[in-house]
């Protein structure tokens, strides 16, 4: 297998050494630890080596290919730990609807949002799910996300769950990054299911879930638990039943309004509670007690108007806190992460620093591979981002909505 020498990098960025550090919180998530003139030394595919550009001339010789960094800098991979990537079709219709006036609520109680691209994705086949699929995870790769977790739940019938599991489960087969998979059959109750919410739980609980563990299709449970979609008790049943399959919870909890999902996903031990746009004093302190990741989706706030999740309060009160992108057709039609970082900046005001921590060593966490992911160590993954010549760090988010990469280095 190659090794790789990275010479003179500008800026090394996202360097933990204690290989035992899984996440950040509070004032940590400000220190990205960071050595300038630095060299990088990959070796089959793991971080080898790094320091100071002054120490590497011995190593030079032995290197398969070097990089000249020069006025570059180079950054830990994103971890993208939420994203709805397998979808059928785009949803303009109702981004111009919104325009108009209607709110993403009363567009998905009127049957479309989630229920308009579970009839479009019931219509489509696996293998035109996965190539439009794989398109997006490799447009994600190129803008430097290092693993991502993809979720089901525009299916909501059996074998259209199923179906998307089945399609995740090929692109981790292809996949050059870490694929997490998340069942999402409780995202909306379908149309059918209105006036009997118990007949699709119990659908959810005694069909899908069985079929799921028995193929292993995922890896995780999540439940959409807010107004106008799951309450607390049926969240707490589904995510009760998925847990005794071995399958641990991410839930989508508090985008519109204190509807008690922190609770709930704090009950359950979720490995992370995202949205959170609804976060009181209540949520926080909740939050404090436990070990799960707050995740915030910036993306989803800027692109439906509504409010940004207190991610300022969440890490002055000492708590971690993580970004994600989100991508799907309804809320957040766009996958880059360094845009994610923008908004973090620009409207949660979190620093440069603080937001890449929360997009990659906190990412990490909230999918279980802090072991592998989200920082500069050695051991780890050799995943990586080499940005163009730029100024700064804060260039990266000040000039936003631009991925200032010029090359990705990705494992798994
Ligand atoms: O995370 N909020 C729930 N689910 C997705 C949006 C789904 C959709 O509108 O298609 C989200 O925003
Ligand atoms: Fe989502």
């Amino acid at each position: 297998m190659k090794t790789i020498l990275i010479k003179h990098i500008k800026t090394l960025y996202g360097i933990i050494d204690d290989a035992t550090v899984v996440k950040k919180s509070g004032t940590e998530m400000a220190e990205l630890t960071h050595i300038n003139d630095a060299f990088l030394l990959l070796k089959n595919g793991r971080i080898a080596d790094f320091g100071h550009s002054s120490t590497i001339e011995h190593l030079a010789p032995t290197a398969d290919e070097i990089i000249d960094a020069t006025g570059k800098m180079v950054l830990p991979s994103f971890i993208d730990s939420h994203t709805h990537i397998v979808f059928a079709k785009s949803r303009e219709e109702e981004f111009v609807m919104r325009i108009k006036g209607k709110s993403y609520e009363e567009i998905a109680a009127a049957g479309g949002g989630i229920l308009n691209s579970a009839r479009k994705l019931q219509s489509m086949s696996e293998d035109e799910l996965f190539e439009a699929a794989k398109e997006r995870l490799f447009e994600v790769i190129a803008s430097g996300t290092g693993a991502i977790e993809i979720k089901s739940g525009y299916g909501l019938t059996v074998q259209d769950e199923l179906k998307m599991l089945r399609v995740i489960k090929r692109l981790k087969a292809i996949s050059p990054i870490t694929i997490k998979a998340t069942f999402l059959g409780a995202h909306a109750i379908p149309t059918e299911y209105k006036s009997n919410r118990n007949g699709y739980i119990r659908l959810i609980i005694d069909e899908m879930l069985p079929q799921v563990a028995a193929d292993q299709l995922a890896d995780y449970c999540d439940v959409f638990c807010d107004q106008g979609f799951f309450t607390v008790e049926e969240t707490s049943e589904i995510l009760t039943a998925a847990l005794g399959y071995g399958l641990k919870a991410k839930i989508h909890g508090n985008e519109l309004g204190y509807t008690g999902g922190v609770q709930v996903a704090v009950k359950h031990n979720a490995l992370s509670v995202d949205h959170l746009e609804y976060t009181g004093e209540e949520e926080i302190n909740c939050l404090l007690k436990s070990n799960t990741m707050p995740v915030g989706l910036p993306n989803c706030s800027f692109f439906l108007g509504i409010p940004y999740s207190p991610a300022r309060k969440m890490i002055d009160a000492g708590l971690p806190f993580c970004l994600a992108s989100d991508y799907n057709p309804g809320s957040s039609p766009n996958g880059r992460m360094s845009f994610v970082v923008a908004l973090a900046c620009t409207q949660m005001k979190l620093t440069p620093e603080e937001a890449i921590n929360a997009a990659t060593i906190n990412g990490a966490y909230a999918l279980e591979l802090s072991e592998t992911h989200g920082s500069i160590t050695k051991g780890k993954l050799a995943n990586i981002i080499i940005t163009k010549p730029i100024s700064s760090l804060a260039f990266i988010p000040y000039h936003f909505g631009e991925d200032v990469i010029e090359r990705v280095i990705v494992n798994k």
